[in-house]
């Protein structure tokens, strides 16, 4: 082999490196947990990694991850008192709408999509947290997603006395949800828990509590799994 083909050759190389990878059928995650968990943190910390890889990654939330969820999102977070079910139905179309738009397109390229919540969030908060039987809630939104459930949860379980010092040092304003009574948050949480415990092999539990870099260190070796397949 001449000297002068080792430069092209290896050329070749990284500009496959460069080529976007993909993952058959796509990879889906989301993060859950309480307000103020770190749950967005901890999603772009995953997506930039991802990207390093050369994965296309697709980084999208529940509620807001469109231009009708952003509406939606604003009449939900901003807006005056909401009726329970209107609550958990606008919860649900939003949820719809970014599926049809965002996720399924983007699952079906084989790239990683990374969402901040998703119908856990539902079942936490509407199902757990108001007093709508779960099992509704279940129902609604498997009918608004056909069924699509991610292959990975990352759950960021944190209290919800340490989420509101954490959003009270963040200077941060708190939404209408946010400035539900304690015992809400303590039953959001519980309802996490206990979502988490049904099925162990979706869900990674972690501390909120810990840094955010070894957070992330167990983020990653999760995530591994899924993507040496
Ligand atoms: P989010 O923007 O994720 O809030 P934060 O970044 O503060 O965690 O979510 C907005 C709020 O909406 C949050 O209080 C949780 C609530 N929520 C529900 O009650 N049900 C749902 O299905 C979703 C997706 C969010």
């Amino acid at each position: 082999m001449s000297e002068s083909a080792e430069p092209s050759l290896a050329a070749q190389a990284s500009s496959t490196a460069e080529a976007a990878r993909s993952v058959a059928g796509g990879l889906f995650v989301t993060f859950e947990g309480g307000d103020g968990a770190g749950k967005s943190t901890q999603a772009d910390l995953l997506a930039t990694w991802l990207e390093a890889q050369g994965y296309e990654v697709v980084r999208t939330r529940d509620p807001g991850g469109t231009p009708l969820g952003s509406a939606v999102r604003a009449l939900l977070l901003h807006g005056d008192h909401v009726d329970q079910r209107a609550e958990a139905l606008l919860y649900a179309a939003d949820r719809a709408q970014n599926l049809a738009e965002v996720v399924r397109p983007a699952l079906a390229r084989g790239a990683v999509v990374v969402q901040d919540r998703y119908i856990d969030s539902s079942l936490a908060y509407q199902g757990a947290g108001r007093p709508l039987p779960s099992s509704e809630i279940r129902e609604l939104n498997e009918w608004a997603t056909e069924g699509l459930w991610p292959q990975l949860t990352v759950l960021l379980d944190v209290s919800p006395d340490l989420a509101a010092r954490r959003r009270a040092s963040a200077g941060q304003q708190a939404d209408r949800l946010e400035r539900e009574a304690a015992e809400f948050h303590h039953r959001v949480r519980e309802g996490f828990l206990a979502l988490a415990a049904a099925e162990p092999d979706r869900f990674l539990v972690l501390d909120a509590a810990q840094e955010v870099k070894e957070l992330h260190t167990q983020i990653l070796s999760r995530i591994a799994t899924y993507l040496a397949a």
